[in-house]
């Protein structure tokens, strides 16, 4: 029975990008590139969608530095060249870019790129494409307290939401791929009472046929919010 849910914001854990190269026995890097193409099509779908205005992609966590340097070096190096080359899509499918996570760790190349996609796209109105990079949820959360304090705000739920890097509306859906049933530091605090969907699906074979799915699935849901 359809329960009248609105989709505004979808947030996604982008993940199996390395499983998927791996069962085609390609290097962990393969995947990566397979998953940019992935971000552009999910992107333009959602751009193409009636009711959904922020989509918000998990792209590189605090935790990810732990990785091998040449795997870290891959992923920023495949950052830049995306955001280049996607600058002609996020102008033809009217997408403005924004970014949530502590970029200033990037090389001043990146920040560039990144304030420049910024900049160019800040007019776009279809949808506000938001990654998350160098982001985790406890960082930022540390962050947004730390900028209330230094502001002599008092410390209150919509002081501490005003502060944080996305100062977007809730999340109503969020999906992860591979598997993995976890949130990896994932948006803790505007998570609290989105709907949930993980599927096995790795990120590379992930297609908008599913997610035009899994949001008939999330129709069909309950939100109670606490109410009755
Ligand atoms: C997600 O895929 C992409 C990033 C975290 C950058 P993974 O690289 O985590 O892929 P798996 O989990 O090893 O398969
Ligand atoms: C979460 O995936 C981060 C991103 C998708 C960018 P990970 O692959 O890093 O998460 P864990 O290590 O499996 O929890
Ligand atoms: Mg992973």
């Amino acid at each position: 029975m359809a329960k009248n849910n609105i989709l505004k914001h979808l947030a996604i854990i982008m993940d199996g990008n390395g499983r998927w190269a791996k069962n085609q026995g390609k290097k962990r890097t393969e995947g990566h590139k397979v998953g940019a193409e992935v971000v552009r099509e999910i992107t333009t779908y959602c751009a193409n969608h009636e009711t959904i205005e922020t989509l918000t992609l998990y792209a590189f966590s605090t935790e990810n530095w732990k990785r091998p340097k040449a795997e870290v070096s891959f992923l920023m190096k495949l950052l830049d060249n995306y955001l280049r080359k996607e600058l002609d899509v996020y102008m033809r499918e009217d997408v403005r870019f924004e970014t949530v996570g502590d970029i200033s760790a990037f090389s001043d190349k990146l920040k560039k790129t990144i304030s420049e996609t910024k900049e160019v796209t800040k007019n776009n109105k279809k949808l506000t494409q938001v990654l998350a990079l160098n982001y985790g949820s406890r960082d930022e959360i540390v962050r947004a307290a730390n900028r209330v304090i230094k502001n002599n705000e008092k410390l209150t739920e919509e002081s501490l939401s005003a502060a944080l890097d996305s100062p977007y509306t809730d999340i109503d859906l969020m999906i992860r791929t591979s598997g993995e049933q976890r949130l990896s530091n994932f948006l803790l605090w505007q998570l609290s009472y989105s709907e949930l969907y993980f599927t096995d699906t790795l990120w590379p074979d992930f297609k908008s046929d599913e997610l035009e799915s899994i949001i008939d699935e999330f129709y069909g849901r309950e939100r109670k919010f606490g109410g009755i």
